[in-house]
């Protein structure tokens, strides 16, 4: 695959290495890259967490992660051993100091002390600061050192600051790497290409021309083994204060002046900054927020939210916002952000409506010109026309849709979002990681969302598990005379 270029070598520390996302998504990623060809042989990845393990008791559970996780056909045996020797184990509480601190710096003195190392923390994010302190007081930071840091960074502003704050204290910022894997994703980078590269579609974006954006990340699986933390989080702070605030960013962004990393953060920052505040006084009007009850997926029974969690919360499994963008180019155009869990089907996608003709040429006013960038499934791109309807004598108009799959060649899957962004990480490209200031202005904007709930300025409804969501999502759209993108299909 001549594409996709090696990288230089490389040690790879993973804090949380027996964790679920270790095992589910960066081994297999790690594993794909190495089949691409990208991975060198003398690269090593380095699993570390509490749980007493040797090294072959490690690479044990990671030979069976990847065939859990990976299709079967792309587990050749000779590809999973070369890939199973680049592993190596520490067992370390990475929130004490200890002797085990040591052993992880022998394993990496066994490479050259100046080569790349990324640290990938897949722990909580309470324990992040202290990785940080003993990395330093154990002599592990080098000049080409980084960290790679998982979400969730915070679940507010004030402890957000405090994890940015504990690790800025011995990375510099251009050496955090904040990971968000929606931005790892092809569809959601093609956002850019899109707007960018088409004159057609640049001409046409804003509000003069727009009259909405839907942005929706619903899926089917509830929240499974992850109740304890779900709980504690909810669909905002889980899915819609990172992700979909992301890509929120993008469409709604002014050109950056190149492709460089400050260039695209600066302007997603300018939309988190202009994005309008949620308040008490508005939360009623403009957010959704509920819990499933039981219900069907996939033609299968399943229990409620608060039936599987055994427990009353107050969490939300269900979030939809109108959100306004506060910039020349988005006057009057509501951004409608919406995601659940147990929602009839999984679909991640980006819905922009434009304005109707205005024209009366036709008798009835045009259908509006409705673009669908589809993130998942099926990534493509999908225009709604109108044309002239050949069934009938009289000149009239029916709706034709300009479809496309994106593909990768010979009809390959796409990579995984994380195998691009593990990559981009030993690359030193920060372009798809969000910086500190991105994730500060999001919080300032979603607080107060969350505050208003707390002080239940929006009722908690329900929704049956299968079902869109509850009736007042649809009302919230409604109120504009909008409809949300399955109901319009
Ligand atoms: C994660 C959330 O960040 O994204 C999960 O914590 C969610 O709750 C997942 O299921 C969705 O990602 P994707 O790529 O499947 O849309």
């Amino acid at each position: 695959m001549e594409h996709f270029q090696q990288v230089e070598p490389f040690d790879y520390v993973i804090f949380g290495a027996t964790g679920d996302l270790t095992m589910r998504k960066l081994l297999p990623a790690l594993y794909n890259r190495l089949r691409m060809g990208q991975i060198p042989d003398d690269a090593c990845i380095i699993g570390a967490a509490r749980t007493e393990l040797d090294r072959e008791a490690y690479v044990a559970r990671a030979r069976d992660a990847l065939e859990r996780f990976l299709p079967s056909d792309i587990l050749s045996p000779g590809l999973v051993e070369r890939f199973l020797a680049r592993l190596d184990y520490v067992t370390l509480d990475s929130s004490r100091e200890g002797p085990q601190w040591d052993a992880l710096k022998s394993l990496l003195a066994k490479a050259q002390p100046d080569r790349v190392r990324v640290y990938y923390f897949a722990t909580a994010p309470q324990l992040y600061g202290s990785i940080c302190e003993n990395l330093n007081r154990y002599g592990l930071i080098t000049p080409t050192s980084r960290v790679v840091l998982e979400k969730p960074i915070g679940t507010n502003m004030a402890t957000a600051t405090a994890i940015n704050d504990g690790v800025g204290q011995y990375f510099p910022e251009k050496q955090i790497y904040r990971i968000d894997h929606y931005l790892g994703k092809e569809t959601v980078q093609n956002v850019l290409a899109l707007r960018f590269a088409n004159p057609l579609m640049n001409a046409a974006w804003s509000g003069e021309h727009i009259e909405s954006v839907q942005i929706t990340a619903v899926e089917t699986v509830g929240v499974e083994g992850r109740a304890a933390y779900y709980d504690t989080s909810g669909a905002l702070r889980d899915m819609i204060q990172n992700h979909l605030l992301q890509v929120l960013c993008l469409v709604a962004m002014e050109a950056p002046d190149s492709l460089e990393a400050d260039a695209v953060r600066n302007a997603k920052l300018a939309v988190l900054n202009a994005l309008r505040p949620i308040t008490d006084a508005t939360a009623a009007t403009e957010t959704v927020r509920a819990q499933y009850t039981a219900g069907v997926v996939d033609g299968e029974n399943v229990p409620g939210y608060l039936e599987e969690l055994g427990k009353p919360s107050a969490t939300e499994t269900y979030a939809a916002i109108r959100a306004w963008v506060d910039t020349p180019r988005w006057k009057n155009v509501p951004f409608y952000v919406r995601t659940a869990k147990r929602s009839g089907k999984k679909v991640s996608e980006i819905v922009v409506t434009f304005r109707p003709a205005a024209t009366t040429m036709f008798g009835a006013t045009p259908a509006s010109n409705r673009l669908v960038l589809r993130i998942q499934p099926n990534e493509g791109v999908d225009l709604r026309l109108n044309v002239k309807n050949p069934a009938l004598d009289v000149f009239n108009l029916r709706t034709a849709d300009l479809d496309t799959s994106i593909r990768m060649e010979g009809g390959l899957p796409f990579p995984d979002s994380y195998e691009r962004l593990l990559l981009d990480a030993v690359r030193g490209d920060p372009v798809l990681f969000i910086r500190r200031d991105e994730v500060e202005a999001a919080w300032r904007w979603a607080e107060p969302i969350l505050e208003a709930w707390k002080h239940d300025k929006a009722p908690m409804q329900t929704y049956s598990a299968g079902s869109y969501g509850p009736e007042q999502a649809t009302q919230l759209l409604a109120s504009h005379g909008d409809t949300w993108h399955e109901a319009s299909e």
